[in-house]
């Protein structure tokens, strides 16, 4: 038997102002598109927003349903529409925000595990790394690349 151990890696930002202009930018994107969420039954406000290489960015929010598994979390909501509306443009960095009704969340907001799986998808279908920025008011993480936020994927290779 062998016992292996696998590093995930992050970087931790004290504030916005510390991240570069496109990052910040971003971010502010990501939490105004938390304002369009429709949250009524979780009153957990997700927004994301994803930058193109051609430096467009677009942004989601979730979308909750009275039946709940017909929703969709903020990330696979700006992705999706990202790979339907630009195809053939990369997708270079996603940010996410979140706030509930005592405010912005104070630990950075993470994708659950359906949406790593996306952006998986997603940085397969491109051959690049995206970005995780995961915003929190007591901290802001960046993620290079998929495989820190999930290790041991299944991915195209196992099939
Ligand atoms: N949610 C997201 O939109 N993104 C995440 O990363 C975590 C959870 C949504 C799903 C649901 O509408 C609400 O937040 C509470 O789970």
């Amino acid at each position: 038997m062998k016992h292996k151990i696998i590093e995930i890696s992050y970087s931790e930002y004290s504030s916005i102002e510390e991240l570069n202009e496109n990052e910040a930018g971003l971010i502010l994107k990501a939490r105004e598109a938390a304002k369009n969420a429709w949250a009524p039954y979780s009153g957990f406000h997700v927004g994301s927003a994803v930058l193109l290489d051609n430096g467009k960015i677009i942004t989601g929010n979730n979308q909750e349903n009275v039946a709940l598994p017909s929703g969709l979390c903020a990330e696979r909501v700006a992705l999706f529409a990202a790979n339907a509306n630009y195809p053939r443009d990369r997708v270079v960095a996603l940010a996410i925000s979140a706030y509930n009704k005592k405010g912005r969340v104070l630990h950075p907001i993470s994708p659950c595990g359906s949406c790593r799986q996306a952006i998986l998808e997603t940085e397969e279908r491109y051959g690049v790394s995206i970005r995780i920025i995961l915003d929190g008011t007591s901290s802001i993480q960046v993620v290079e690349g998929i495989k820190n936020l999930l290790p041991l994927s299944f991915n195209k290779d196992s099939l």
